[in-house]
C-alpha cells in the first residue's frame, strides 16, 4: 500500500477537515460537535466507533482483513481558550475566544486521513487499528479516562504525534529517550500568627515565611539536585495577607514541577515538605504542603517501535526527513498511555519561513503550512501497517 500516494491523493480532505476544525474549535471536555463530526466520518468510512456518556472523544476499530496484533493511533481534539488575532483567514475561528492555536485540529485531520487511507484497503491489513480521538489534552491528565475505560485494553502499540513550529515542513522527530517533562503542582500553605503591624514580634508572619521558603525550595534545585538531572522548580503565585498593617496569619504557594527522571519526580513532594516545614519553623509558622502528580515525562522507552516510526517515516519523508530536537520542557498526557502500553511520541515539522508560518504554539497568530498535513496522514497509516506486518 503506497500510504504517501494515498495520502496526496486525500490532501483536500485533509486540508479540508483541517480548516473545519479550526473554524470550529471547542475547549476540552467540551468538544461535542468536535466528536459528533468525527465520528460521523469513521462511521462513513465503515469503521466501528465507540462513544461515551461522560466524556467527549471516541475510539473508531478498524479491523483489518487478516488476524494479528492490535496498533492504536492517537490524536487529541480539543483547542485553547485564546483569540484568534486574524479573523479574515477564511478558516478563522468562528468561536469568540477559543482558538486551534496548538494544532490539535491538524492531529484530528490527519488522523482522519490516516483512517480514510486504511479502511479502504481493509483487507489488507494483518491486525486491528484503532483510532483515538483524546479530549482535553490541555488540560492535564485527561487522557487516564480513556485507559480506565479499557480503551487501550489488547494494544500492543500506541503512536502519537504532534505537528511542530519549530521544525520545517518535511522533517520529523523520532528520538529515543525523555522527549517532555513531567509537569507536577505543589502547594504550601504557611501558617502564622496575626498581630499588629507595628508590634511584629507578638506574631508569627507567614508573608516572611513564606518568603524564606521560596528561596529555599530554589536551594533544591542549585544544591539538592544532581546537576546532570534536569528540574525547574517556579513558584507562579504567593497569596497572603489582608491588610497592610497587619502581620499576615496566612500565605499560600503554589507552584510547577518539571523533570525528565521518573524516579526523581517521585521524591520532589518529599524534598518540598520537608524544606517547607523546616524554613517555616524557623520564623515560628508551620507548613502544610500537597502535590499534584500531572501528566508523567514522555519518554520514548521502546527503541525497536521507535525504529519501526522511523523507517516508516523515511519511506514517506525521504531518507534526510528526520531531525534532531532537544525534548521539551512542557509535558503531554500522552505519557499516561505510555505508562500502560509501549508506544512513541513524534513531532511533525509544520514551519514554512517562506510562508511567513512560525508563530509559536498557544499564540494567537499560530497556524501551520498545510502541506505538512498529507504527509502526517501518511505517516499515521504507514507505522500501523508496519508495525502490524513485524518491521
Ligand atoms: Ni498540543
Amino acid at each position: 500500500m503506497d500510504t504517501k500516494a494515498l495520502a496526496l491523493a486525500e490532501k483536500d480532505y485533509i486540508i479540508g477537515e483541517r480548516r473545519r476544525f479550526h473554524a470550529h474549535p471547542e475547549l476540552g471536555t467540551e468538544e461535542y460537535e468536535t466528536t459528533k463530526h468525527i465520528a460521523e466520518e469513521l462511521r462513513r468510512m465503515g469503521i466501528d466507533v465507540r462513544t461515551f456518556d461522560d466524556i467527549t472523544g471516541c475510539v473508531g476499530t478498524l479491523r483489518g482483513g487478516r488476524p494479528g496484533k492490535t496498533v492504536m493511533l492517537r490524536a487529541d481534539i480539543d483547542a485553547l481558550p485564546i483569540q484568534e488575532a486574524d479573523l479574515t483567514k477564511p478558516y478563522a475561528s468562528r468561536n469568540p475566544g477559543v482558538m486551534h492555536a496548538c494544532g490539535h485540529d491538524c492531529h484530528t485531520a490527519m488522523l482522519l486521513g490516516a483512517a480514510k487511507i486504511l479502511a479502504a484497503h481493509r483487507e489488507k491489513i494483518p491486525g486491528t487499528v484503532k483510532f483515538i480521538f483524546q479530549m482535553a489534552e490541555e488540560i492535564g491528565t485527561e487522557s487516564r479516562h480513556y485507559v480506565e475505560k479499557g480503551c487501550l485494553d489488547g494494544v500492543d502499540a500506541i503512536y502519537g504525534m504532534h505537528v511542530w513550529i519549530q521544525l520545517p515542513t518535511g522533517t520529523v522527530n523520532i528520538e529515543d529517550g525523555p522527549r517532555m517533562a513531567c509537569s507536577d503542582r505543589f502547594t504550601v500553605r504557611i501558617h502564622g500568627k496575626a498581630a499588629h503591624g507595628s508590634q511584629p514580634h507578638k506574631g508569627h508572619d507567614s508573608i516572611l515565611a513564606a518568603a524564606a521558603v521560596v528561596m529555599a525550595l530554589q536551594s533544591l534545585v542549585s544544591r539538592v539536585n544532581d546537576p546532570q538531572n534536569t528540574f525547574v522548580l517556579t513558584t507562579g503565585m504567593m497569596n497572603g495577607g489582608t491588610r497592610d498593617n497587619i502581620v499576615a496569619a496566612e500565605t499560600e504557594l503554589v507552584g510547577t514541577v518539571r523533570a525528565f527522571d521518573k524516579d526523581f519526580r517521585r521524591s520532589v513532594p518529599e524534598l518540598i515538605r520537608k524544606t517547607a516545614e523546616k524554613t517555616a519553623e524557623a520564623y515560628g509558622c508551620t507548613a502544610e504542603c500537597s502535590y499534584f502528580f500531572g501528566p508523567a515525562p514522555l519518554i520514548n522507552g521502546c527503541h525497536a517501535l521507535n525504529e519501526t516510526a522511523r523507517n516508516a517515516a523515511k519511506k514517506i519523508l525521504g531518507e534526510s526527513a528526520l531531525a534532531p530536537m532537544e525534548r521539551q520542557m512542557g509535558a503531554e498526557d500522552f505519557s499516561v498511555y505510555l505508562e500502560k502500553t509501549p508506544g512513541l511520541y513524534a513531532y511533525l515539522g509544520c514551519r514554512n519561513e517562506a510562508k511567513g508560518l512560525v508563530s509559536p504554539h498557544h499564540s494567537v497568530t499560530f497556524d501551520v503550512d498545510e502541506d505538512a498535513l498529507p504527509a502526517g496522514a501518511a505517516l499515521y497509516a504507514q507505522f500501523a501497517l508496519d508495525f502490524l506486518a513485524g518491521k
